[in-house]
This record gives C-alpha cells, structure tokens and sequence, in this order.
C-alpha cells in the first residue's frame, strides 16, 4: 500500500513564516515531499506581534486576526500543492499548529492559545484539518508543550546512543533520547532560542535577524550581564517547563540591562547569543549528562555564532545539524504537525507525558472534516 500524505502548517514564535510541508510517513522515519515557506503579509504580521502581547479591544482583533491567519494557512497550503503537483484529494489530511499568541502554562488557571480558523482551512483546501493540538495536553495536566519531542523520539531514537535533538526556533527546546526503548523520552523548553537576537537586532539594525549571527562576532560578552541574566529563575526550574517570547520579551531583556550602560549594542547580541547558547548547554549537561551527540534543528542552527559558542560549551559532544540525518533542519516542525494529524486521526496520543508533565498520554487535536 502506497502511505497517505499529510501536509503540515507551521508558524513559529519567530514569526518569520509559516512552514508548509508535505510528508509521508513509512513504518520507520518521515519522508519529505515537497516544502513552501509561506510569507506573512506584513501588516499582519505586525497585527498577530501585537496581539501576543496585552492590549486594547483584544477580542475583536483576535476574532478578526483568527480569521484572517485561518486564510493566510489555507493560502499557503494550497501554494505548497501547486508547487509540488499534487491534489487535494490526494492528501489525507492537514496538521495546522496555528499561531501562538499566548502560552502561560503557570499561574492558577493555565492556558494556552493558538490561532488560524481551522474551519477555513479545511473549507478552502477540502482537506481534513486538525488543529488546536495543545490544549488537550494542558487539560489532562501537561504544559502542553513542547510536542515535537514525540515526532523526535519517532524519527531519530537510536539503540546505540543517547542522543539529543535541539530545536532553536523563537524560544529554545530540547528532546532526550535515551538509546533504551523501555526509558521515556523527556524534553523541555531550555529559554529563549532565537527570540531575544531577533528583538535586539530588529531594534538596532532594523533588520527582523543577525544573519548567520555576523553582527554577534563583532561584539564581546558582558560576563556580568550573562550572569544577570541566567539568574533568571526559569533557568534553575526543573522540568518539565515550557515558556514563550512574552516572558522572554524585549521587556525581559531591558529590565536586565539598566546596570550596564556602558554596553555597546553589538556587545549585547554577543551577551544574548551567550545567553542562548549556555542556557542550552545547562540543559543537556544537567538533564542528559551520558548524552553525546546533539542534533540540531530550527533557524538558530543557520547562526554560526550562536553554533560556535554552543561548541565551545559542550565540547565533550558532536553537535550537527539534523541534515547529517536525513533530515533538512527548516522542516523538521512542519512535518511533525503533519505527523501529530496523522496520530490523531489513527487515534494515537500525540504527547509525551514525560515531557509535558500531563497526567497521561491523549490523543491530540480537534479534527475539521
Ligand atoms: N541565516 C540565519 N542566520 C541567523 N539566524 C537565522 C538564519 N536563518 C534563520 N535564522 C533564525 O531562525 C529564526 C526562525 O527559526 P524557526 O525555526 O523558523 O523558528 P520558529 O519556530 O520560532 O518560527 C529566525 O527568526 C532567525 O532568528
Ligand atoms: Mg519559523
């Protein structure tokens, strides 16, 4: 039997663009068919930045901003199609994560919000669509995040090593892979990923990244602020833990800098690549210390200084790119949504209670047909 296609629909904390990817799973792996990085018009991009943080009238924009991410998926999941010649009625079904916009998995009432009308995007494509995949997590008592790591343990478990898989997108997440089959998968958000470079670089170069994280190397890290900033008391937490850019916000960041007037700009992207880059490190010596090999994913593995100083801290390990597997480091995200829908509709759990901290595994999803 030839296996279905699902199609992925994927748009990060970075905001850079949605993800669009369309895979087939065979017994063992994921196959990569064909991929389409989907712009956000900008004004909506602007509007969706606006609404992850606190506002004015929230509820009509985020009626109207739904709809319109609704649309602006569906749009990019048909592009994918044309692109790659294949019908609608050929895929089986679409995995949409939506746009975050909030995500406080603390505090007494957690809860966590993605957007991105699900009806209209199986309305415009005639495509099954699941979406909404978090919340079921966070109601059985999980973070409901981070779920790749269950796409991860799927593709790239090994019996003869321990390996981690690191993905740097806006914030930072880490899956551990036991080589045992029998030890659980664990994973948690490490911090902040690419989201405080972005910030810092969109503030001072007016450009939305430090390409392959050149401006970074012109600069020298501030050991003080380093040091201010891991005091942070999300990086001492134990897992599981998952966070998001509204607490690792350009507010997060000025509030830290007050004392050191005398930084120059660059030296602050070198002090912010510092930041990611040994937050990480603390993450996989002290929750998987026997792990040697760590595989890469996500747009922060493109930033060769933050690669760099990351070497530099786990130099006990090999650390490359998901490439070296098999496995293109951009669209590893996408096709685990087109993963997860695949899960869902074969009524399989698409958490990890080990790393979500939910109370069991569940099936993950509501499911538009
Ligand atoms: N060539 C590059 N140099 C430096 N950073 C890059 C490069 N390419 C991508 N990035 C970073 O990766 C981010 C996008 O990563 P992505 O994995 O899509 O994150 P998300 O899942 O949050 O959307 C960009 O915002 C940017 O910070
Ligand atoms: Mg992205």
């Amino acid at each position: 039997m030839r296996e279905e296609i699902y199609l992925g629909l994927m748009s990060g904390t970075s905001m850079d663009g949605i993800d669009a990817a369309l895979a087939r799973f065979p017994e063992t792996g994921a196959e990569l068919i064909a991929t389409h990085s989907h712009p956000w018009p900008d004004d909506l991009r602007r509007q969706l930045k606006d609404l992850t943080r606190p506002g004015e009238n929230e509820i009509d924009r985020l009626g109207r901003l739904d709809a319109l991410a609704g649309e602006t998926f569906a749009a990019a999941a048909l592009e994918l199609l044309a692109k790659a010649g294949v019908a609608p009625s050929a895929v089986t079904a679409i995995g949409s994560h939506g746009q975050t916009i909030r995500h406080r998995p603390d505090g007494e009432t957690p809860f966590t919000l993605q957007i991105g009308d699900p009806n209209r995007i199986a309305e415009r494509t005639g495509i099954t669509t699941v979406a909404d995949f978090r919340r079921r997590d966070m109601a059985a008592g999980g973070e409901g995040a981070p779920l790749a790591p269950a796409f991860h343990a799927h593709i790239f478990r090994n019996e003869n090593e321990a390996r981690c898989v690191l993905n740097i997108g806006g914030i930072a997440n880490l899956t551990l892979l036991p080589a045992n089959r029998e030890a659980p998968a664990t994973g948690f958000d490490t911090g902040p990923g690419n989201c405080l470079l972005d910030a810092w670089s969109r503030r001072h170069l007016n450009r939305p990244f430090d390409r392959d994280g050149a401006w970074a190397t012109t600069g020298k890290v501030s050991p003080s602020l380093l040091e201010a900033m891991l005091a942070d008391a999300y990086f001492r937490r134990p897992p599981p833990k998952s966070t998001g850019v509204e607490y690792f916000s350009p507010d997060w960041l000025d509030r830290r800098l007050g004392s050191d007037k005398g930084l120059g700009e660059a030296d602050i992207q070198a002090t912010l690549t510092a930041l990611t880059a040994e937050s990480i490190a603390r993450g996989i010596k002290g929750s998987m210390p026997g792990c040697r090999r760590i595989l890469v994913c996500g747009g922060g593995v493109h930033n060769n200084s933050l690669m760099r100083q990351l070497r530099d801290r786990l130099d006990q390990h090999e650390v490359e790119s998901t490439a070296a597997h098999g496995m293109d480091p951009d669209w590893i995200e996408a096709v685990a949504f087109a993963w997860l829908a695949r899960q869902t509709l074969w009524g399989k759990p698409g958490n990890l209670p080990s790393v979500t901290g939910a109370n069991h595994s569940v099936v993950l999803g509501g499911v538009y047909l």
